[in-house]
């Protein structure tokens, strides 16, 4: 009887208190007191209109679009999920988020009014305004006086039917105050970057991820010294890296990945000594690996695969210290391995250089690195025997030597291959064998002979030979069949260091 007591006397209590927020938040609502600038609701809701449609009059915003921002600061404080269904009966914000850094609209107080200081357009979550299709840039979006920062995810769809520009005026007015500008996956917004970003001196952080932008990548970008996050990839950009990009010393992420650009790196880069992130990965960048590339001693992610460097690894490489991830597959790159203290790597984690066109034998300091998950190498043309100290590496976890000439015994054990599984591949290097003994365990390499020598005890030669033929269509089976895992495996492999990129990503 007691405990119902107690529980009819908590229910009360909490209706109670419903009933009293929801009071307050009526009464929140009657009165005005929120007020914003006549002309910059009026610029609020043009642009919005110009974005989602004139059909769009803001009555959902009650009483206006920031009238609800010191209830979010009491939300983060108590009685969160009460207050959130009170709150939302009242107010359905189809437009907005109602919790998080991404909501549509955020306001902040400037001498006793609201103005608006972040904009989110597009349909960030389910319940939030998609864009019209005859979206629109309004010149009220630049009277937004203390706008910070401006985001438009998948708002500019369409290419072929209305393709449209970033303006380019009207960012001035905006120079003094805009910190973060994100364009991410508009395929409809084309045409180039207006060269009057290279005014927006404030900007932090300027993000144009999987649009259809293209043209040159404005010189004057190198003038927004203030920029710590700089990423462009995915659109088709073309031309070089300007030099003046090596002006923007306060960068921690460069990512230019998947573009069109062409020509040699800018040596001016060697001056982003704080830079964490280097991605040109999916360019056509050329020439050889700069020297002064070493200088970036705090970068851990270097990605310049699949373009088209050449002339031989820079021994420099060796002082990246803080280096996780070394991706430079796909280049014609050549050269050979042995004349790199890989040793001092001890960060490294990923090491990628598939596909390089690289010569001469594995040097065992590379089964020095200690945190060594991946070690791509396959289609290359190396030689030579193989240490068996590669399997002692720690934590190597996926180990590619497939399309070299390796010669020689593989000497690993069963349990490595078993550990390793389909993450091991030396298949395609002809003159490279397994010892006869590990066929009695279950853990052979695919695609590997057994080593001649041993099977010559067999004695007769033609039996030898019928063996060897079938060992050969058995071993092409699975070689094929290694082939096609290979590439599930591999993004297993990305998986964990693509989260951990990820959430690097978010932080900054
Ligand atoms: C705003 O639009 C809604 C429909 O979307 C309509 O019901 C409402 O009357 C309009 N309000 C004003 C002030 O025009
Ligand atoms: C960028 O900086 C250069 C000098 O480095 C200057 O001449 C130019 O006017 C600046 N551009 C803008 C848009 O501020
Ligand atoms: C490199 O990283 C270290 C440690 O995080 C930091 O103290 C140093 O300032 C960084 N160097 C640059 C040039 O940013
Ligand atoms: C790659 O670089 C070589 C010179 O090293 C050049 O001859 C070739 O045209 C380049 N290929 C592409 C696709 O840019
Ligand atoms: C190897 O790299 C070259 C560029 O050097 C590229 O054209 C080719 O497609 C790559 N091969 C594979 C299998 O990725
Ligand atoms: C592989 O090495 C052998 C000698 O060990 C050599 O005869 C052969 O030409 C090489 N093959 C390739 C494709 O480099
Ligand atoms: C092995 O290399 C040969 C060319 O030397 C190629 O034809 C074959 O496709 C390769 N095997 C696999 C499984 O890729």
């Amino acid at each position: 009887m007691k405990s119902t007591h107690i529980i009819m006397d908590r229910f009360v209590l909490a209706l109670l208190l419903v009933l009293c927020l929801c009071v307050w938040c009526y009464g929140e609502g009657d009165m005005d007191v929120t007020p914003m600038e006549k002309t910059e609701k009026a610029a609020l809701y043009n642009a919005i209109q110009g974005f989602v449609g004139n059909w769009w009059n803001g009555s959902d915003l009650f009483p206006d679009p920031c009238g609800w921002t010191p209830i979010e600061v009491l939300l983060l404080t108590s009685q969160a999920s009460l207050l959130l269904h009170c709150y939302m009966s009242n107010l359905l914000l189809p437009f907005l988020a109602v919790l998080g850094a991404d909501k549509g609209v955020t306001c902040d107080m400037y001498g006793g009014l609201w103005y608006v200081t972040a904009l989110n357009i597009g349909p960030i979550h389910d319940n939030s305004l998609g864009c019209a299709k005859n979206v629109e840039f309004r010149p009220q979006l630049f009277e937004l006086k203390h706008l910070k920062s401006l985001t438009f995810f998948s708002c500019f769809r369409s290419s072929h039917q209305h393709p449209i520009s970033i303006p380019s005026n009207g960012w001035e007015k905006l120079s003094s105050s805009l910190e973060s500008l994100e364009f991410r996956s508009n395929p409809g917004l084309i045409g180039q970057i207006p060269t009057s970003y290279g005014g927006l001196m404030k900007l932090q952080s300027l993000v144009l991820v999987e649009n259809g932008l293209q043209g040159d990548l404005p010189r004057n970008i190198g003038n927004l010294t203030n920029l710590k996050r700089l990423v462009m990839s995915g659109n088709w950009f073309t031309g070089q890296i300007p030099d003046m990009f090596g002006e923007l010393t306060e960068l921690l992420i460069l990512d230019l990945s998947r573009n069109l650009l062409s020509g040699y790196l800018p040596l001016t880069l060697e001056h982003l000594t704080s830079l964490l992130k280097l991605d040109l990965s999916n360019n056509q960048l050329g020439g050889k690996l700069p020297r002064e590339i070493g200088y970036l001693k705090n970068l851990t992610l270097l990605d310049l695969r699949s373009n088209n460097f050449s002339g031989e690894l820079t021994k420099s490489l060796e002082e990246m210290y803080s280096l996780e991830q070394m991706v430079l597959a796909n280049n014609p790159i050549g050269g050979d391995l042995v004349s790199i203290e890989w040793q001092n790597l001890q960060n490294l984690i990923i090491f990628d250089l598939s596909n390089t066109s690289l010569v001469g034998e594995i040097p065992e300091s590379i089964a020095e690195l200690k945190r060594l998950r991946f070690l791509g190498l396959s289609d290359n043309m190396l030689t030579g025997n193989l240490s068996p100290k590669l399997a002692t590496m720690p934590c190597i976890n996926a180990l590619y030597l497939n399309g070299n000439n390796l010669t020689g015994e593989l000497k690993f054990s069963a349990l490595f291959y078993g550990k390793l599984g389909k993450r091991f591949e030396a298949w395609n290097n002809s003159n490279l064998c397994y010892p006869f003994g590990l066929m009695s365990t279950s853990h052979i390499p695919y695609g590997v002979k057994p080593c001649q020598a041993d099977v010559t005890l067999l004695e007769p030669s033609s039996e030898t030979k019928l063996g060897g033929q079938n060992l050969n269509q058995n071993s092409n089976s699975m070689a094929s069949l290694g082939f096609s895992s290979n590439s599930v495996v591999d993004g297993f492999c990305w998986f964990l260091p693509m989260v951990v990129l990820l959430l690097n990503g978010l932080i900054i």
